[in-house]
């Protein structure tokens, strides 16, 4: 259990790493939205870059009135630039696949997770974040249900790609496993476990994708 007096500086690190996750997934939309042909798909995706930029200033501004001071040392740093070379490995092939997965379908739906359930631990501690969480929360269901739409739409049912994308979702599922073990104390510090969250996220996937993520 992580100090009471020391409460707002452990929710700025919280944003901080919220705040890197929007940053990757801003500069994953902005290069997505260059390699899908279809207009439709370009015009969310760039829609979509904006929105994470406009959540980064948000956990930003955030950051600087709950730790005017500077948060320390951030969290879970060397897990989110794993994520964030698996990532852009995928783009650099021009996998939108891949990209897909590893963005939409598993970032996405673990920030959604993460979002929803640390919420009702701000509501219990009457921290005035609730509308931003309800806009910021929308719009990542949105990126993530587009995601899983798209993923369907362009895996078809080719056997070979499903299995190639199983094993993709290992490596990405791997990071994300030991980026929410690092956060374990901070989960704690909102009733939190971390084994929850995977779960929780195999839940939100369509039968035929709990077979990626398995
Ligand atoms: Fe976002
Ligand atoms: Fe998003």
């Amino acid at each position: 259990m992580l100090p009471a007096s020391d409460e707002r500086k452990q929710i700025a690190r919280l944003f901080n790493f919220l705040l890197m996750g929007e940053q990757l997934a801003h500069d994953c939309a902005r290069r997505q939205s260059l390699i899908f042909e279809d207009t439709p798909s370009r015009r969310f995706l760039q829609a979509q870059a904006r929105q994470e930029a406009l959540h980064a200033k948000i956990f930003k501004a955030g950051i600087g009135i709950l730790a005017p001071r500077g948060i320390g040392e951030p969290l879970a740093q060397t897990e989110m630039s794993q994520y964030r070379s698996l990532l852009e490995s995928a783009l650099d092939r021009g996998d939108k696949l891949e990209s897909l997965l590893g963005m939409q379908i598993l970032l996405e739906g673990m920030g959604d997770v993460a979002l929803k359930r640390i919420s009702s631990g701000f509501a219990s501690r009457n921290l005035a974040f609730n509308r931003v969480r309800k806009l910021i929360v929308g719009q990542e269901d949105a990126h993530h249900n587009f995601g899983l739409r798209r993923f369907q739409q362009l895996i078809g049912s080719q056997a070979s790609e499903w299995q190639g994308m199983r094993y993709q979702s290992e490596l990405y599922l791997e990071v994300l496993n030991n980026m929410l073990h690092t956060l374990q104390p901070f989960f704690e510090f909102f009733d939190e476990h971390a084994e929850d969250y995977i779960d929780e996220l195999q839940g939100m996937l369509p039968a035929n994708m709990k077979l990626a993520v398995a």
